[in-house]
């Protein structure tokens, strides 16, 4: 079964790309992973996280934080070009950036694809497989509206990280896992994690 790449950008809520990860590999998924520069950094500043650059460092890290032994994760450098993922001819299921920063979208809706996760964008876009993007800022200028409407059009599915009410979220992981799950869904990924809508109880 091909791969979902899935990268995680310098924004606030890792705890969004954590979850991504771990349910992925928990349902037996092949992963992909890119972590942004950015990523690390807000990692350090925001949670005080030190996530190890080494690919091997990391699966192992991700492996054992996340308590997962199924799937499989294969981690890269955001500045490794060569990767397999890099090129259109590496089949893949298609890729999630969450969550996405306001530069990476910006890049890529320029086509400027300077590290890995902006070129694994611009491949999912070039062979028409699904890009779904979550992008994290609030508020949004015109330069994002504008950005995220060239990418809605270029094929990319905009899918902002916005919790339901209507499922009465009780804790901040019960919000996570619906926005997440969502996220799957936009893929074609039919994982059970969460309560759905089926009408105003009688
Ligand atoms: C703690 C912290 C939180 C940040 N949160 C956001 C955010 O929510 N959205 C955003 O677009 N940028 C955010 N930034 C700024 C980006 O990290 C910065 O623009 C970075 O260059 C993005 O790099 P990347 O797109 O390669 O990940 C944040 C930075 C820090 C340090």
């Amino acid at each position: 079964m091909s791969s979902i790449v899935l990268a995680i950008t310098g924004a606030s809520a890792l705890q969004l790309g954590e979850r991504s990860i771990q349910i992925l590999l928990e349902n037996c998924r092949s992963v992909d992973l890119i972590l942004s520069k950015g990523a690390y950094e807000v990692a350090k500043s925001e949670r005080n996280i030190n996530i190890p650059v080494e690919p091997k460092a990391q699966a192992d890290y991700w492996r054992t934080k996340l308590g997962v032994k199924s799937g499989k994760l294969t981690c890269y450098r955001w500045n490794d070009h060569s990767a397999s993922i890099a090129s259109g001819s590496h089949k893949t299921r298609g890729m999630l950036i969450v969550p996405c920063s306001m530069g990476t979208l910006g890049r890529i809706a320029s086509g400027f694809s300077l590290d890995l996760i902006e070129r694994c964008a611009d491949v999912h876009l070039k062979e028409n497989r699904p890009l779904i993007i979550s992008p994290r800022e609030s508020p949004l200028n015109l330069i994002h509206i504008e950005n995220i409407k060239r990418l809605a059009t270029a094929g990319a599915l905009i899918v902002p990280p916005i919790p339901a009410w209507y499922t009465n979220p009780q804790t901040i992981e019960d919000i996570i896992d619906f926005i997440v799950v969502r996220l799957f869904d936009s893929l074609g990924e039919d994982l059970n994690y969460i309560k759905r809508w089926e009408g105003p109880d009688k």
